[in-house]
């Protein structure tokens, strides 16, 4: 859970390329070990009926019957971090950079033997998706609310706070909500083409549905739904979803109107007007530029796309370049010795994995292309945009100041007192005695200890704007974890294997706590 927050703009940058390589310190990690573990997290947050393979074995069923006061089964999903309100537009965020990791690197996930695992963590997301999408212009959005949720500290398999579902539909439209849902079912059709063509062409005919819903009934989703406000308010509106989900429809189909929606609605839906300098689940410009730019790579292009194209390709280049001036901005004055890209003080882990992705898949593109970067202050290889992406994967697994790894359960220092309430309890497999609402407060969430349970490959939210983090339940800003904080790593983990050799290698299985469990 967090609040929603307005997104920043920078206007200038100071970048002197020298000090780039300067922020990649030297320090091997294993990043299969990384990849395994991130992609084990998605167990965790499932909720729901878990099948006999689930691998997180602290965790058990929850949430059955979700959605039945409203007569439809919304029974699955994840719980997008240490609380348990199924939020649909992070959930479909996550889902979208689940597969855009195995679009551009799966090659690398199934060298690494992880593909199995990333298809079972995109598809606990789809599936949820397809049994929420009802009617073509009916979605439901969200199960459980989060002024009821945070009232009780309980695990999921005790809850019993509302499980409330709500929905958008014509009357109520949500064009962010349903355009990224839509971008996630589409991306991850993509995903599913060889492997399960019948389950991919279901996800691309849901997609098209849910386009054609959030286009034609235009609204935000927080306009709508009044219990989504405090939490996940869609700030940005629903434009840049709008351009995201007919890009990633484009990439599914190769139907040509769908590319046509991005060119002819790019000026007036901010798509090449907004120059952004962070990625998110409510800010998608920089992805939308991205994609918009890698078209002028693969498709044979009418002058006029090809212009359009070309100013998405530049305001993408803005965020590359200003990534990386916030960063040295950042290691330029000693305070800030880390080099961690830094937008903000709560989970600002989310923006620095979500452009270790954006700033990897660029730098594959600029290589394709043959070229560099030119930002204002200076011209940057796809090398050195590579490696300042790696700089930041490295910061997030221990190479920082406080040399603790913000992936938990990597190496052998991370957080020990995550911000997350199934597994700072003791667990129900232990346990099976009933946790009430405030009980799980009293007895659970102010202890000083180590939560029982490790939830392996969560990304808290990291340290403050001085390499400084607080290993406490209560530091929520720090130490609580969502899922689209591990998911772009999928992805960058999978690309950082592939550069170190690729070979399937030895998982490090450090023993969590008194259990052989995960
Ligand atoms: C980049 O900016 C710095 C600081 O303003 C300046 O000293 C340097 O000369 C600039 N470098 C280039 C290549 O423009
Ligand atoms: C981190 O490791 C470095 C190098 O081993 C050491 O100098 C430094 O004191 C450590 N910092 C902390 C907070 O443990």
């Amino acid at each position: 859970m967090e609040f929603s927050i307005s997104f920043n703009i920078l206007f200038f940058f100071l970048l002197p390329t020298v000090l780039i390589n300067a922020a990649a310190q030297e320090q091997e990690f294993s990043y299969s070990d990384a990849l395994f573990k991130s992609l084990l997290y998605f167990e965790a947050q499932r909720s729901g009926h878990l099948p006999y393979n689930q691998r997180v074995s602290w965790r058990h069923h929850s949430g059955l019957t979700d959605g039945l006061q409203q007569g439809v089964d919304l029974v699955g999903g994840y719980y997008d971090a240490g609380d348990h309100v199924k939020f649909g537009l992070p959930m479909a965020f996550t889902v979208t950079m689940l597969a855009w990791s195995v679009i551009e690197y799966g090659d690398a996930i199934t060298a690494a033997g992880e593909v199995n695992h990333a298809l079972e963590a995109i598809k606990w997301g789809t599936d949820y998706f397809v049994k929420a999408h009802t009617q073509p212009n009916v979605l439901w959005a969200e199960v459980g609310d989060g002024d009821t949720d945070h009232y009780c500290w309980q695990r999921p398999e005790d809850m019993t706070t509302s499980r409330r579902a709500y929905k958008i539909d014509e009357n109520n439209p949500g064009s962010d909500l349903a355009g990224e849902t839509a971008a996630a079912l589409a991306a991850s059709s993509i995903v599913f083409r060889k492997s399960n063509p019948h389950y991919s062409h279901l996800l691309l005919h849901h997609a098209q549905q849910l386009f054609e819903f959030g286009d034609k009934y235009r609204g935000r989703y927080d306009s709508s739904i009044g219990a989504v406000k405090s939490y996940y308010a869609s700030v940005s509106g629903y434009k840049d979803e709008l351009l995201w989900a007919a890009l990633w429809l484009h990439r599914a189909t190769g139907g040509g109107h769908y590319l046509d929606y991005a060119v002819n609605k790019a000026h007036c839906f901010g798509g090449t007007g907004w120059a952004i300098s962070e990625f998110s689940w409510d800010v998608k410009y920089a992805g939308v530029q991205i994609i918009a730019a890698q078209n002028l790579l693969r498709r044979e292009l009418q002058p006029n796309q090809k212009h359009i194209l070309e100013q998405y390709r530049s305001k993408a280049e803005h965020y590359v370049c200003s990534c990386l001036a916030k960063t040295m901005a950042a290691i330029w004055k000693p305070e800030h010795p880390g080099g961690l890209l830094y937008i903000r003080q709560w989970n600002n882990m989310q923006y620095v994995s979500s452009a270790a992705f954006l700033l990897t898949v660029f730098s594959d593109y600029l290589k394709s292309m043959g070229t560099n970067l030119h930002c204002p202050n200076g011209t940057v290889t796809p090398e050195e945009v590579l490696s300042f992406a790696k700089s930041q994967a490295d910061y997030i697994l221990g190479s920082n100041p406080m040399n603790i790894s913000y992936l938990v359960g990597f190496g052998t220092k991370y957080p020990k007192r995550v911000h997350h309430r199934g597994a700072s309890m003791v667990s129900y497999k232990e346990n099976k005695g009933f946790i009430g609402c405030t009980q799980g407060y009293d007895k659970w969430y102010g202890r000083k200890d180590e939560n029982p349970n490790v939830v392996v490959g969560a990304v808290v939210g990291g340290p403050d704007c001085q390499d400084n983090f607080g290993d406490e339940r209560g530091n929520y800003m720090q130490t609580e974890a969502c899922t689209y904080n591990t998911a772009p790593l999928v992805g960058v983990f999978a690309k950082l294997h592939s550069l170190s050799g690729g070979s399937i290698q030895e998982v490090v299985f450090p023993s969590y706590g008194s259990s052989d469990n995960y």
